[in-house]
């Protein structure tokens, strides 16, 4: 076959993007070279439905051991009894928790997309929204905190069958034993998304959700820096306490019956490439210099906040725990959208976001989101925070002078040939 140097070439230009820019938007980051080899390597010809061990196609006992390795790195980082790494990516895997533990028709409880939640937590545009019974949280408007007191109330009013806590743009640690308490007032499972946290959360540097949520889900690509990817977790495994069954009639333990939703339920063949590749992440983040790494995403977000506050910005909840933060643009006469645009031209990358009780629609937006994890990754540490918010302040002030943008876009890429990226490719 000949090379698809058309296809090669946009690639090329993809990683020069990624080499020259500032990369903030919280959701990504740069995985090692090792992650990035697995998930291009031949893993991804093999078929191989089902479990280690019990798989519905010959030939898996090579991948039956990465898969198998991958489950007990993950047990060992979160402490867990079990752990299923099938899911595609965090949609699919909350896609599965609830098909395993929901009848179509049941409420659940979530974080109002547009105070910050997720898509997959109910929203209308999603599955969650349209095979579930959404009622939704909020934040307390004056604080931008978790309205605590508003989830209990609609927990007590709505019965939901699940209460999902996670975020996609809440920059604040949860009170997880008050939600658990509240679930178990009113017969709720409790779901903790943690797809953004999750590598703070793994060192230790977040509350862990895991002794009081029934059930945790992750992303594997964002601070977790994994290859694109989904896990379900629990700290425990139980009976199955609803009953369910398969035509055998044992599903015994929940996670007979998850495994039963990753596949056949919601999947087939899962991805055995992003599997090793997720073995790997796995055995990264239980060294030590991924807790290094995790304190210095945390010690540049609050850097970065610092920088954004001390510029007259508005932070939503006034600062970060974690590894991103939302401001709010309104006092800065420029919406959502615009910004995104605007520190494109600068080789800056982020994303426009609603802010709690915006004005703005989802395609124009009050707000915008930044996140550190790739950035730290690239090698920076806070007194680099200063040259970002500069640069990112600079744009937002001067949105329409071309000029401007040009030079700044110069300095941008001058600043980030520092902070080498891939030197092997
Ligand atoms: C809280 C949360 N859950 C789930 C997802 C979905 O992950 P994916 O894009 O891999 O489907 C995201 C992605 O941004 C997220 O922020």
């Amino acid at each position: 076959m000949q090379r698809d140097t058309l296809v090669f070439d946009i690639i090329n230009q993809e990683l020069a993007r990624q080499r020259r820019g500032i990369e903030l938007i919280a959701s990504e980051n740069f995985t090692s070279l090792q992650i990035m080899q697995a998930m291009g390597g031949v893993m991804t010809n093999k078929y191989a439905e089902g479990y280690p061990g019990r798989r519905y196609y010959g030939g898996c006992e090579i991948v039956d051991q990465t898969e198998q390795l991958a489950i007990d790195r993950l047990k060992q980082i979160f402490n867990l009894e079990y752990a299923n790494v099938q899911p595609h990516s965090g949609a699919q895997a909350n896609a599965a928790l609830m098909l395993a533990i929901l009848q179509p028709g049941d409420a659940i409880l979530g974080l109002d997309l547009s105070m910050g939640g997720h898509l997959t937590h109910g929203s209308g545009v999603n599955f969650s929204g349209k095979i579930y019974k959404p009622h939704f949280y909020g934040v307390v408007k004056e604080t931008g905190l978790i309205d605590y007191e508003m989830l209990e109330a609609q927990a007590r009013a709505a019965k939901p069958k699940l209460i999902i806590c996670g975020a996609s743009a809440y920059s604040r640690d949860w009170d997880y034993a008050r939600i658990r308490k509240v679930a178990d007032e009113v017969g709720a499972f409790v779901l903790a998304d943690i797809a953004h946290p999750a590598g703070l959360i793994a060192k230790g540097l977040l509350s862990s959700p895991f002794e009081h949520c029934h059930f945790v889900t992750s992303t594997t690509h964002k601070t977790l820096r994994g290859p694109r990817g989904g896990v379900i977790m629990m700290a425990k495994d139980g009976e199955n306490t609803l009953g369910l069954k398969d035509i055998k009639g044992n599903l015994r333990l929940w996670s007979n019956v998850i495994d039963m939703a990753v596949f056949p339920g919601t999947q087939g063949g899962p991805l055995e490439h992003v599997i090793a590749a997720k073995a790997i992440a796995f055995g990264e983040i239980l060294t030590d210099e991924f807790l290094v790494y995790q304190q210095q995403v945390q010690k540049n977000a609050q850097a970065m906040a610092k920088n954004f506050t001390d510029k007259g910005y508005e932070i939503i909840s006034g600062g970060t725990d974690n590894h991103l933060m939302l401001i709010d643009l309104r006092n800065k006469n420029i919406s959502g959208k615009k910004a995104e645009q605007v520190l494109g031209h600068a080789d800056i990358t982020a994303n426009k976001n609603m802010v709690p009780y915006d004005d703005k629609s989802a395609f124009v937006t009050s707000g915008i989101r930044f996140g550190v994890a790739a950035v730290t990754t690239r090698g920076m540490v806070e007194s680099d925070m200063a040259f970002v918010v500069n640069a990112i302040d600079k744009a937002l002030m001067n949105p329409d002078d071309a000029a401007l943008l040009e030079k700044l876009k110069g300095e941008v890429n001058e600043f980030m040939s520092q902070f080498v990226l891939y030197p092997e490719l």
